[in-house]
């Protein structure tokens, strides 16, 4: 048995996110850009006679019942594929809202299979873990690599972006959780999977790029969920945002600001005004 450990499982912002054509698998095609922050959920994996999950922390309380927990369902395959008793002590400590658009369900997955994987020192190549992955969750297998990357096909082509540049954002969450099949269902405008967006290494020129590309599910999710206008506006009101945008499914938000210090003073403005909304500066990985 591997030693105990922690893993951080970091939020994912979409920072386009364009849909194509519905697969006959029920799923669509996607064109996204994906970072990730360095605020996030914790993962301690340890040794234990039988699999045994707690959690605590502000959103634990929001976490759904054990059948539809990614973490134990992660366990739970990769032991099956793997062969093995799926015995370990998980505690995970639930920073992030849930059903958010920020993918933190994906990344305590990607955590535990990642985490797993050495505590029962399973000699599983990447490609099958990522295989696994994709299984739980069109997210899961970018949550693996946890680096700046695009994203396409269902969610299981993922090219890696090196030399992105690290963002300052605010992330805005108003507590309301928004179910992805949901949204998706909603949606009547796709813009389509052809962007000739490529790699970035400047950001002035990424901010460009992202100011011609959008979320194609933030109308079905604002829809659904009418204070995301309210989050975009105060993200927006503030003069030093940059691109303002909802993340994934919603209903998260973030704008990007040119400096840590903007995105401070403006995180601080924003939770003054909305004490009961989840709002944070974050620092993207570059
Ligand atoms: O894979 P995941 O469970 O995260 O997907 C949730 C739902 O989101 C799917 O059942 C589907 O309705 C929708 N979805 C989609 N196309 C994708 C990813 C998700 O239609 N590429």
């Amino acid at each position: 048995m591997g030693a105990p450990e922690t893993l951080f499982a970091p939020a994912k912002i979409n920072l386009y996110l364009h849909v194509g054509e519905k697969r006959p698998d029920g799923y669509h095609e996607l064109d996204s850009l994906v970072v990730f922050a360095d605020v996030g959920d914790e993962l301690r994996i340890a040794d234990g006679e039988r699999l045994q999950f707690r959690a605590d922390g502000p959103f634990a309380p929001k976490l759904g019942n054990d059948t539809d927990n990614l973490v134990l369902r992660a366990a739970e395959t990769l032991a099956r594929h793997a062969g093995v008793a799926p015995n370990a002590h998980m505690a995970l400590t639930k920073n992030l809202p849930v059903a958010s658009g920020i993918g933190g369900g994906s990344a305590d997955a990607a955590a535990a299979l990642r985490g797993l994987k050495r505590l029962w020192n399973l000699d599983i190549a990447d490609a099958e873990l990522k295989a696994i992955a994709l299984s739980l969750g069109a997210d899961v297998p970018a949550c693996l690599l946890c680096e700046p990357l695009r994203l396409e096909g269902r969610g299981e082509t993922i090219v890696p972006m090196p030399d992105f540049p690290s963002l300052d954002l605010v992330l805005v969450n108003p507590g309301v959780a928004l179910s992805t099949p949901e949204v998706f269902s909603r949606l009547e405008t796709r813009t389509g999977t052809n962007s000739p967006i490529r790699p970035f290494h400047d950001r002035n020129a990424l901010i460009a790029q992202l100011e011609r590309s959008t979320n194609d599910l933030e109308a079905p999710a604002k829809a659904l969920c009418p204070q995301i206008r309210e989050v975009i506006d105060a993200l927006c009101s503030d003069p030093s945002s940059y691109v303002v945008r909802m993340s994934g499914s919603g209903a998260t938000c973030f704008g990007i600001f040119d400096s840590a210090e903007d995105a401070r003073v403006a995180a601080a403005t924003i939770a003054d005004a909305h004490p009961d909304w989840w709002v944070r500066a974050v620092k993207t990985g570059g």
